[in-house]
């Protein structure tokens, strides 16, 4: 089916100077990015985003990366997006990412691991919409 996912180019990624880099990888899978900017989250936007996480004790740590430099935040549509994003992205860890993702290529660890992606529909549409309006979303007619 024809869906939307939310993903983030982390600060370590920015760092590296990779977003074009890895927004080749996503048009070269067939996903159209159909909203983008670049934002440095307060500790309030972090925390408000990882809200899920918040017992978990890498809660504190993941928080202070995730403000610590600018990120892209994008919208990604096409045939089964969440599900290919994840396969673009690898494992979470990078030490179990498969070669050739984006966690093996351009992570160092399971805290700076170049970025994030939905992990089901259901949650894509609420990530979107915690960081874009819809009037900035611009599906594609051609
Ligand atoms: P992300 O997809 O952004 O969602 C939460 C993040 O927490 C995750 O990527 C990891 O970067 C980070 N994290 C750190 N430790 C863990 C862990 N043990 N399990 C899952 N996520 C972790």
């Amino acid at each position: 089916a024809l869906e939307r996912t939310f993903s983030i180019i982390k600060p370590d990624a920015v760092a590296k100077n990779v977003i074009g880099a890895i927004y080749n990888r996503f048009e070269s899978a067939g996903l159209r990015i159909v909203a983008s900017k670049m934002i440095h989250m307060s500790k309030e936007q972090a925390e408000g985003f990882y809200a899920e996480h918040k017992e978990r004790p890498f809660f504190g740590a993941l928080v202070d990366f995730m403000t610590s430099g600018p990120v892209m935040v994008q919208v990604l549509e096409g045939e089964n997006a969440v599900v290919k994003n994840r396969e673009i992205m690898g494992a979470t860890n990078p030490a179990d990412a498969a070669a050739g993702t984006l966690r093996s290529d351009y992570a160092a660890s399971i805290d700076e691991n170049a970025c994030h992606g939905s992990d089901a529909p259901e949650s894509a549409a609420r990530e979107i919409a915690y960081f874009f309006s819809e009037e900035e979303i611009c599906p594609r007619t051609r």
